[in-house]
């Protein structure tokens, strides 16, 4: 697929995927919610990419929101729809199996929230706003905001931002425990992409079945997670990765991971 509304390039294994209608503050329209849609499956599918950083073109906006203009054309039916493939994009991205990072350079409103949190971390510049206003317009979250905003901020404050529609700084998303890491806006994309090269540089075979044991574990009991957690571990035993990095601290160097 060629990208219209995105940029997409891949530097030494990190895709650098950027939704690319600074006009429109990034909003997310059906073209964009597409592309992304197709960079998710690539982030997955290509060996030669093991992590991506998403962030939004221009100063102002990471995204700011779905895009109003084609909410205001949907009935029932369609909206619902129009939901449902939206959740089905993020949800391929944050179980992509590879580490994400959003990079938030300004706006994350509605959908843009949501696409931040659909990512694994999130990084802020100093300039980030967030925000679900969507009730301010009538309707509410679509694309998993409901969802995903009180499993990681708590459920009292992540209805006090839906209900309230407020708009919060980055701050005070670091407060509350949405983003990680807030940092001077010109050194978003390097603090980003230095944060997930050190990722890169552990044992890709951990860091997945680590991403997909948080993931799961937080929709299962705790005797159900520890289970699934000590079977990856037993998994991860049987690799080389593990023998080799296990043998590599004993020799007192660094380890080479394969990936197998
Ligand atoms: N959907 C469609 N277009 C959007 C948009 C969205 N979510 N957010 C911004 N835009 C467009 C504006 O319509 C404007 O387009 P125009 O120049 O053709 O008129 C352009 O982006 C710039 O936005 P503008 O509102 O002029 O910028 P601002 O600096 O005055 O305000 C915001 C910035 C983010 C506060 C404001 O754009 C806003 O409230 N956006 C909607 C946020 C929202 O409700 N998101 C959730 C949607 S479910």
């Amino acid at each position: 697929m060629t990208y219209q509304t995105l940029l997409f390039e891949v530097r030494d294994r990190v895709a650098f995927v950027t939704v690319n209608r600074p006009d429109k503050l990034n909003a997310l329209n059906d073209q964009v919610m597409a592309e992304l849609g197709d960079a998710a499956e690539r982030i997955a599918s290509h060996d030669a990419i093991g992590g991506a950083i998403v962030t939004g073109a221009g100063p102002k906006a990471f995204v700011a929101g779905a895009d109003i203009a084609d909410l205001a054309k949907q009935g029932p039916f369609d909206g619902k729809a129009r939901s449902m493939r939206g959740q089905a994009v993020l949800r391929r991205l944050e179980t992509c199996g590879k580490p994400v990072i959003a990079a938030v350079n300004g706006f994350a409103l509605g959908g843009g929230c949501e696409l931040a949190m659909a990512c694994h971390i999130r990084i802020a510049s100093e300039a980030a706003k967030f925000g679900q206003p969507e009730v301010k317009l009538g309707i509410a979250p679509g694309y998993g905001g409901t969802q995903r905003l009180p499993r990681l901020v708590g459920k009292g404050v992540a209805l006090q931002l839906i209900l309230t529609g407020e708009m919060i700084d980055a701050q005070e998303a670091y407060r509350i425990g949405l983003v990680n890491k807030v940092v001077p806006a010109a050194e978003l994309l390097a603090a980003s992409e230095q944060m997930l090269r050190g990722i890169l540089s552990m044992g890709p075979l951990a860091v997945r079945l680590a991403l997909e044991a948080v993931d799961q574990g937080l929709e299962m009991t705790l005797d159900e997670g520890l289970l699934l957690e000590a079977n990856h571990f037993g998994l991860l035993a049987a690799t080389q990765d593990t023998k080799e990095g296990l043998t590599a601290f004993l020799e007192k160097r660094s380890a080479k991971f394969q990936g197998r």
